[in-house]
């Protein structure tokens, strides 16, 4: 099939509710991928953030290869062997007991639940940030405090105050009698790859404490080694209550989880929630992989060597560019605020075989696979180098 037969099946038969690139993706390998037209690109925003391993990872595709032989689905009526390792591996890198689902949102939406189960009935609310995302299903774009993201779809859930993302006073303003819980992404990534401020999710859990709230975090863009850390909240040196943790979690494949901490756990008692696919043997034979890969092959350490190059090159560049703003962080979760529109960037890069994402319209969001290479990285920054050099 041409790229134009592909683009004209879509225009008939696919829902346009994405903004999508005229490109047909059809293989890729690592940081690499290639297009239909045989156009080679570096991929520094490989799967929104899923390709945390990079496009078809050799370890991922064998496991899921041998599991798809033996047993590809059995529902949550029943144990499996792959879903308990899963269960173990994860906690032992984090904490508590998980429960299994098949995507960002849905893990949320269990949190959500679990807040409204834990908590006595009139306590409710859960408090988010201004520039957050948790997702698109009814709940979680409730919480998800961006009033660009609910035109058209009111009334939401009922049980959410947002609150600016930062203000520690403005949290304390917001707790009534009513507060059950504050639900927060250590680092924003859609909105922009903002990192809380200094000492802020500190202080989130000593409101949490002082005024018996749940603390949840979602790792879904910052989980799984994303910041050099199993955990973003490891990084931060905060532990909460909850984490939800999706996109990487099963090696590209979908899946997704909440991990709860043991005194919370019994909450989610008995058919109050489930997910026909949540943990099943596909997913949680690619989630055990990639925890395997990433320990075998030493790929936090090299996220964190990443992590230095990134930032110390886009640091340069901001002292040459006045179009960059501000240059910020952590792991292999870059962002870049410009002063101008980062469509051209993107398109850009693209033309010069670089995929990037920009997102809150001025803000390059870099999501690159933890095992890329200094040279890879190196190559892709020189083209994003290039690009802003000659808007
Ligand atoms: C922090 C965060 N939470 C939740 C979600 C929703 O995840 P999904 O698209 O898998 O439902 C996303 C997706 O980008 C995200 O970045």
């Amino acid at each position: 099939m041409t790229t134009q037969q592909t683009l004209n099946k879509y225009q008939q038969y696919v829902i346009g509710n994405y903004t999508r690139f005229p490109v047909v993706l059809v293989r890729g390998e690592g940081s690499r991928i290639w297009d239909a037209d045989g156009k080679c690109y570096i991929d520094f925003f490989p799967g929104w953030g899923c390709g945390l391993l990079g496009h078809c990872p050799p370890p991922i595709v064998k496991a899921v290869q041998k599991q798809m032989e033996t047993l590809i689905h059995v529902p949550n009526s029943w144990h499996t062997e792959q879903q308990a390792e899963w269960a173990q591996m994860l906690s032992e890198r984090s904490f508590g007991k998980a429960f299994f689902c098949n995507s960002g949102t849905e893990a949320n939406e269990a949190a959500i639940k679990l807040v409204r189960l834990a908590t006595p009935k009139e306590r409710y609310k859960i408090i988010t940030f201004h520039g957050s995302f948790h997702g698109r299903t009814m709940g979680s774009i409730s919480a998800t405090a961006q009033p660009k993201y609910h035109d058209g779809l009111q009334p939401l859930l009922p049980g959410f105050t947002y609150v600016p993302h930062g203000d520690i006073n403005a949290v304390k303003d917001a707790i009534d009698h009513e507060t059950a819980a504050i639900m927060i992404e250590p680092i924003q990534g859609e909105g922009g790859v903002r990192m809380p401020p200094s000492g802020f999710l500190k202080e989130l859990r000593n409101l949490c404490d002082t005024n018996d709230l749940i603390l949840i975090f979602d790792e879904v863009q910052t989980g799984c080694g994303r910041t050099g850390e199993w955990f973003a909240y490891q990084t931060f040196g905060v532990l909460p209550d909850v984490i939800t943790v999706a996109k990487a979690v099963s090696g590209s494949l979908p899946g997704a989880a909440m991990l709860v901490k043991e005194n919370l756990a019994p909450a989610l008692r008995p058919g109050m929630h489930a997910a026909t696919y949540g943990g099943n043997p596909i997913s949680a034979a690619a989630g055990i992989a990639t925890i395997k890969m990433i320990e075998e092959q030493g790929l936090l350490e090299n996220v964190r060597k990443l992590e230095t190059l990134f930032l110390n090159e886009f640091n340069k560049l901001h002292g040459e560019l006045e179009i960059i703003q501000d240059v910020r962080g952590k792991g292999v979760m870059i962002g870049v605020e410009l002063s101008v529109e980062g469509e051209r960037v993107v398109n850009g890069c693209r033309e010069r075989g670089l995929l990037i994402n920009c997102t809150h319209g001025n803000v390059i969001r870099l999501l690159p696979a933890m095992n890329l290479t200094v040279a890879e990285a190196q190559e892709g920054i020189d083209i994003i180098a290039d690009v802003l050099r000659n808007l």
